[in-house]
């Protein structure tokens, strides 16, 4: 798996959605899990510009190549969210984009805050600190791609595949990036590797926990891979990021969707409780109104 970082920045653009067929949209229905699963989609991709935040304040941004590729990154990810928010808008959900980004973002709260400093007081202390962002980079890619394949297989809607279908293309490029980034850090390198897997094995949870919750995450894992196939998805993909030195055997997608079945037995209805009740709307935050959170005021009353 070979990437050029000249080849991406010559290519790196807006998804192309030329032909995609919008208007059969509506013409096949997606279940209530498929439709869990976009929310929570959308809401990362959307999310992607605070995770650029974090990757910002490490050293890894002293590399030029980093923040070229990050430049790029940011904007290809800006418009997947742009248009699985526009996919349920025309399937007839309704909602502000501007105001459920918002949203998401006030209900962070101060945990946020806390987890920016605490990456860049530990990136800024530990010299190899990078190379845990750069592997959780590469499984969060990972695991995004095979999610995307799980949830065309799963909904098995036609305009759905070919928009997610262009997605993963991009998402592939992601993976190559931080994958072969994460393996020249860590290569040679035993102490890199070595906090890497303690860092991997104690702290990295999949992609979207924290903006998501527990039960939310376990939805997703749940609806999307609790069958023979998707097990073995997970299974093929932690053996991929297994290839990184250093992280032979590793488990961690498999883990996590055998830590969301465990918590399932224990509980009856969890995770799949969301998914039936269809609670993919975000709660507007308790303090502050998103005007003053986004200096954007609210838009002037139109007359009757
Ligand atoms: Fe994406
Ligand atoms: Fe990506």
């Amino acid at each position: 798996m070979s990437f050029s970082i000249e080849r991406y920045k010559e290519e790196s653009k807006k998804l192309d959605t030329t032909g995609l067929d919008w208007n059969q949209v509506t013409a096949h229905s997606l279940s209530k899990g498929d439709l869990f699963c976009l929310h929570y989609m959308m809401d990362i991709e959307n999310h992607v510009p605070l995770y650029l935040s974090h990757l910002l304040v490490t050293r890894a941004c002293m590399d030029p190549i980093l923040t070229a590729f990050l430049a790029c990154w940011n904007y290809e990810e800006l418009w997947h969210g742009e248009n699985i928010g526009k996919f349920l808008n025309l399937y007839g959900i309704e909602f502000d984009t501007q105001d459920r980004i918002a949203n998401v973002r006030a209900n962070l709260g101060v945990q946020n805050s806390l987890s920016l400093l605490a990456t860049m007081t530990g990136s800024w202390l530990l010299k190899d600190f990078s190379a845990v962002y750069l592997s959780i980079g590469a499984i969060n890619e990972l695991s995004t791609l095979t999610g995307y394949g799980a949830l065309i297989r799963k909904s098995g809607h036609p305009v759905l595949r070919d928009l997610l279908g262009r997605i993963i293309k991009d998402e592939r490029r992601h993976f190559a990036f931080y994958f072969n980034s994460a393996k020249e850090w860590l290569a040679g390198n035993e102490k890199a590797q070595r906090m890497d897997r303690w860092m991997l094995d104690r702290v990295w949870v999949p992609v979207g926990q924290g903006v998501k919750k527990q039960e939310e995450v376990d939805a997703l894992a749940m609806y999307l891979f609790d069958d023979e196939q998707g097990e073995e998805e997970l299974l093929d993909l932690d053996a991929k990021i297994g290839k990184l030195p250093g992280l032979a055997g590793i488990k961690l997608m498999s883990k996590a969707l055998y830590g969301a079945r465990e918590r399932a037995r224990r509980n009856p209805g969890w995770a799949w409780r969301l998914i039936e009740s269809e609670a993919w709307a975000i709660a507007p935050p308790k303090k502050s109104p998103i005007g003053q959170l986004t200096t954007r005021r609210q838009s002037q009353e139109v007359a009757p």
